[in-house]
């Protein structure tokens, strides 16, 4: 399917589920208060990839918090790709050294905003196109 509809209703705060999307495992996770805050408190310069890889915003938007989240007031929402952008593998997550996800196959750590932060994988991890269509349920595509 092109389009998927996801009911996140039973997603606890702190928690994340994977579905399926066009073949790809997409990552939905409801971050916590904490979570958020450790993500805007990195400086958009320590980033090595300061692009948001957002594709709802346009292409040249910085990696801040809120553009890779999904958006003024649900911010405690991040729906992204699960596929580790050095060579393709998941990444595991609540893992790694910043707290987000971690990639077993080499080694890249991203973080709570799903942005590398080190290891091989040159981009942050990329945001599919979604929105809210209710206040628990999101399309996918
Ligand atoms: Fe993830 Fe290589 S595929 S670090």
């Amino acid at each position: 399917l092109s389009t998927i509809e996801v009911d996140v209703s039973a997603i606890e705060e702190g928690m994340s589920i994977t579905v399926k999307w066009r073949g790809k495992p997409v990552f939905i996770r409801y971050r916590t208060q904490k979570e958020i805050e450790e993500a805007n408190a990195v400086p958009l310069e320590d980033l090595k990839d300061q692009a948001a890889r957002n594709a709802n915003l346009a292409p040249d938007t910085p990696a801040l918090d809120v553009d890779r989240s999904a958006g003024e007031g649900r911010e405690n929402w991040i729906v992204m790709i699960g596929s580790c952008t050095h060579l393709g593998c998941v990444p595991l997550g609540q893992a790694g050294d910043f707290g987000g996800w971690f990639c077993p196959c080499h080694g890249s750590h991203y973080d709570t905003a799903g942005r590398i932060r080190s290891g091989p994988a040159p981009e942050n991890l990329p945001i599919p196109p979604f929105e809210f269509i209710s206040d628990t349920r999101i399309k996918i595509g």
